[in-house]
């Protein structure tokens, strides 16, 4: 079914200039961009989204990392979307994330405390619509 899904440029991919490559893939396959901004999110919002990390040891350096700099945040449409861009991004850790995806093609993973790794995306209806309302209110 078609269905929304909410994709964040993480700070380290905007501050690589990833943008573009990023939404280049999303659109290359087929999803359409229904909603984007580019915004330093504050650490409230970066405790929401995270909520279901908060008892995990990288919480904190997770949600330092998110607000350390502007993040592009986008609601993507498309059939299986929820799935499909997870696929795209690949694995969590950019070390093992399979060639062809975003995560496996341009992470890296440095010294630090949280995994940076360019792009999160919703890993469910539930936590999609969730995200959304918290990123884009009005929508
Ligand atoms: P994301 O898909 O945004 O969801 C949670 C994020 O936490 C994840 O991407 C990584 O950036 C980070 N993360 C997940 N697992 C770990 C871990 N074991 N150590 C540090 N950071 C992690």
């Amino acid at each position: 079914a078609t269905e929304r899904t909410l994709v964040i440029v993480k700070p380290d991919g905007v501050a690589r200039n990833l943008v573009g490559e990023v939404l280049r893939r999303v659109e290359a396959k087929g999803y359409s961009i229904v909603a984007l901004e580019l915004r330093t999110a504050d650490t409230d919002l970066l405790a929401r989204h995270y909520a279901e990390h908060e008892d995990k040891p990288f919480f904190a350096s997770l949600v330092e990392f998110m607000v350390s700099g502007p993040v592009v945040a986008a609601i993507v449409e498309g059939h299986g979307v929820i799935e499909g861009f997870r696929s795209l991004a690949g694995s969590t850790k950019p070390t093992s994330a399979a060639p062809g995806t975003i995560r496996g093609d341009l992470g890296r993973e440095w010294g630090s405390a949280v995994v940076q790794n360019i792009v999160h995306g919703s890993d469910s209806p539930e936590s999609a619509a969730r995200e959304i309302g918290l990123w884009f209110p009005a929508l």
